[in-house]
């Protein structure tokens, strides 16, 4: 996109002085949320008196047209000053919001049964991502059940990844009759990038105070999870 010469030497005076450079800027903006000036400079027949609306402006205008193109530039600076400010505003606050998720990933739960109990009585999982209330197990684990997963497996996940990352992790919450009452855990750990064929995930089973797995590649649990994506059963995105 071309820039006219006159409108162009005019409006970068206008933009230097907010800081934006002329004609290059206009590439980088959000389309559409501003036509001035930018309108103004990409096609460059637009008048500014087509979108000045107030009296001043546009018998700064009418002088403009009578000699000089100065006095209508004068005019434009009056309203792109502000404009572009709003302008740089909004780019300063969109770039805040991509700049989300820079704190370090928790650290996974620990993979000895006598810590990890601490660590899950002491609720350590209960900010991860989460199924929104507990639901019958689809068979295989009894009661029912309540999925979190840890924010180095949700990341996963959402990448489509077929084989999740070391320290990817997942804890599932036991329940019997009782709704809100938690009876156990299932805990599912990656605790290297592969997984060679379960050997390299941690499990853990505590239900009602008894251990039925705590160690990698517990075979009665590799037996039933090696028909999931990377050894996870449950369905994601979370219900
Ligand atoms: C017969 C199949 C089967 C066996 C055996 C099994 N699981 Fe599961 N597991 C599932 C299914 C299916 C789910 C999805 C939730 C549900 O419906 O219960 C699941 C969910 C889980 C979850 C939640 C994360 C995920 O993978 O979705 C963990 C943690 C878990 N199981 C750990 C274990 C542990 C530890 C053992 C061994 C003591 C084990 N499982 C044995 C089928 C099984």
């Amino acid at each position: 996109m071309g820039c006219a010469d006159a409108s162009r030497l005019a409006v970068a005076a206008v933009l230097a002085a907010v800081g934006i450079a002329a004609c290059s800027e206009d590439t980088t903006r959000p389309g559409g949320v501003i036509t001035l000036p930018d309108g103004r400079i990409g096609d460059g027949a637009a008048q500014p008196d087509v979108a000045v609306p107030d009296a001043a402006d546009t018998s700064a205008d009418a002088d403009a047209s009578a000699d000089t193109g100065g006095d209508a530039d004068a005019a434009a600076e009056v309203d792109a000053a502000p404009d572009a400010d709003a302008d740089a505003a909004a780019e300063v606050s969109a770039d805040a919001d991509t700049e989300v998720d820079t704190s370090p990933p928790p650290p996974p739960p620990p993979t000895s049964g006598p810590t990890l109990l601490q660590w899950l009585q002491a609720g350590s999982y209960l900010t991860w991502s989460h199924e929104t209330t507990p639901h019958v197990s689809s068979g295989a684990h009894s009661g029912n059940v309540r999925v979190y997963l840890n924010p180095q497996l949700v990341k996963s996940l959402n990448s489509g990844a077929k084989i999740h990352p070391e320290d990817a992790a997942a804890v599932m919450e036991r329940y019997e009759s009782t709704p809100d009452l938690v009876q156990g855990w299932d805990v599912w750990v990656k605790t290297a990038p592969t997984s060679d064929d379960g050997k390299n995930i941690y499990w853990y089973e505590n239900f009602k105070g008894s251990v039925f797995a705590n160690s990698k590649g517990a075979s009665s649990c590799t037996s039933c999870h090696s028909a999931g994506l990377d050894f996870l059963q449950t369905s994601y995105p979370l219900q």
